[in-house]
């Protein structure tokens, strides 16, 4: 008996310790494919694009860093561009986007580096930025690229130091999974720039815009919580057409909700949800976005 109960002890000793090794293993090699990525510096040719000294582009520019382009909010780089609060995701990392005006950042870079950087989510060095977006809006075409490099140049400058950038062991197992973008120069073509349409009222133009809707919301807009997410977080709702979601809504709805920042009920949506950017959109912009949330398929919630 005692014989036996030393052998089942000796098994299951040897088992834990294959357990152990592999996932040492694993969190090893995950780490180290993570680091290799990170580290590559592209080879993407600086495009051709400068800053404007044209009142219009200007205004062009504000308008989309403070809407579909994302930089002048308050959770990313902030409304004077010198840089925003940090986002403390525990174990995962804590992200600040640094200041870019000429006081911080912004110094070291030239107008078509910025517009790479845009383009291409791909730093001065050559290597990839991490958790700003750009795989969702580096559709944005050449003329609004300039634009928003006009605008970023014409800020006054901002004297705050940036905050921490630090990406812990679960942000880089996760980035490795696809389930939260850190790690985001691979995420982009780099030998093909999407075509989009001029903007319009469009299903199709409001395709391009959907893809800053997704990185919460869910590749297929069903909501959910966020996959290693603290349990605090607010969860992401379901805005495809089905029932679960906007199925009974009409465009005034969707307007409203965009427009005010308050849900159906007349609650505020929760601050996670980026509400400075779509209350800043235009009508065209929500119109298209509208058609193209109610063109995609109907899924039941949490399908992400
Ligand atoms: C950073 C994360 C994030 C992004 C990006 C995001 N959302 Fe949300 N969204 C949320 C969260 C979280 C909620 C739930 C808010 C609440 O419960 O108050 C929400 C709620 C909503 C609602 C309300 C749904 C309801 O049933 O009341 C709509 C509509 C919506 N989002 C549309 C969009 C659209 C369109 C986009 C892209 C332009 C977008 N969201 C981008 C996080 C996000």
């Amino acid at each position: 008996m005692r014989d036996r109960i030393k052998r089942i002890g000796k098994w299951v000793g040897l088992g834990l310790l294959v357990l152990v090794l592999g996932v040492g293993l694993y969190v090893g090699g995950v780490a180290y494919a993570y680091g290799r990525s990170v580290d590559h510096v592209y080879d993407v040719p600086l495009p051709d694009i400068e800053r404007s000294t044209d009142p219009e582009v200007l205004a062009r520019g504000e308008h989309l860093a403070r809407s579909l382009g994302g930089c002048a909010l308050s959770d990313c780089h902030s409304a004077d561009l010198g840089g925003g609060q940090t986002a403390d995701l525990g174990p995962i990392g804590s992200m600040t986007a640094p200041n870019i005006t000429a006081g911080g950042r912004g110094a070291q870079y030239s107008d078509a580096e910025l517009a790479r950087l845009i383009q291409h989510g791909v730093k001065r060095d050559g290597r990839t930025v991490r958790f700003m977006p750009a795989h969702e809006t580096a559709w944005l075409p050449d003329e609004d690229v300039r634009a928003l490099v006009t605008y970023v140049r014409s800020v006054p400058s901002v004297s705050r130091p940036s905050g921490p950038m630090e990406i812990g062991l679960l942000g880089r197992i996760l980035d490795r999974h696809d389930m939260i973008p850190i790690d985001i120069a691979r995420r982009i073509d780099h030998a093909e720039r999407s075509a989009p349409p001029a903007p319009a009222p469009t299903a199709a133009y409001g395709a391009y815009i959907g893809r800053m809707c997704t990185g919460c919301h869910g590749e297929h807009l069903s909501g959910g919580p966020i996959p290693g997410a603290p349990p605090d977080m607010a969860v992401p709702l379901n805005i495809t057409p089905h029932a679960e979601g906007l199925g009974d809504w009409t465009y005034e709805d969707f307007e409203t909700v965009m427009r005010t920042a308050r849900r159906r009920d007349g609650r505020a949506l929760d601050p996670m949800m980026p509400t400075e950017a779509v209350t800043n959109m235009d009508d065209t912009e929500r119109r298209a976005l509208w058609e193209y949330l109610r063109s995609v398929p109907p899924t039941p919630s949490g399908q992400r």
